[in-house]
């Protein structure tokens, strides 16, 4: 999962991405990270805190990193964020295959339409419920794909 900062959105969508996971009992492994190097090792976002807490996740212990190249061979998926997100993480690899491992995370619940999960980080608390909803209805279609 893959945001500007890893403070918002990623962490908020690996939080809940691993719920579902552990839920499921599945065996996936669940990672976020930020196209920019602006919070590394940073705490996420209290306001992504606390919208996770609400649904009983804990996101506390996340710490921000920066995606690197060798994150496309570790992963089988990269979802962004948002479209600027997808262009700095296309400018990590020229390889085809990596390549091919990115995708707007929106796409999963609205295949093809190109969506855009808001960045919320200069707007109010609303955005972070309208967030969460965004992102719990694409991690149950990724779940449903993988099951
Ligand atoms: P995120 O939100 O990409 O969802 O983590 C942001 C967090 C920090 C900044 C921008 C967006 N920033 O400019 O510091």
């Amino acid at each position: 999962m893959v945001c500007l900062g890893n403070i918002c959105r990623s962490p908020m969508a690996e939080g809940i991405l691993r719920s579902k996971i552990e839920a499921q009992q599945l065996s996936v492994e669940v990672d976020s990270a930020a196209t920019s190097d602006y919070h590394i090792d940073d705490v996420p976002d209290p306001r992504a805190v606390q919208k996770c807490s609400d649904y009983g996740i804990d996101i506390r212990h996340l710490r921000g990193r920066q995606l690197q190249k060798v994150d496309f061979k570790t992963f089988d998926y990269i979802f962004v964020m948002d479209r600027s997100n997808l262009e700095s993480a296309k400018q990590l690899t020229d390889d085809y295959a990596d390549i091919a491992k990115l995708d707007l995370l929106l796409n999963l619940s609205s295949p093809g339409e190109n969506k855009e999960v808001p960045d919320p980080y200069f707007g109010g608390k609303e955005g972070f419920e309208l967030m969460y909803q965004l992102l719990d209805k694409a991690c149950d279609r990724f779940i449903t794909q993988l099951t």
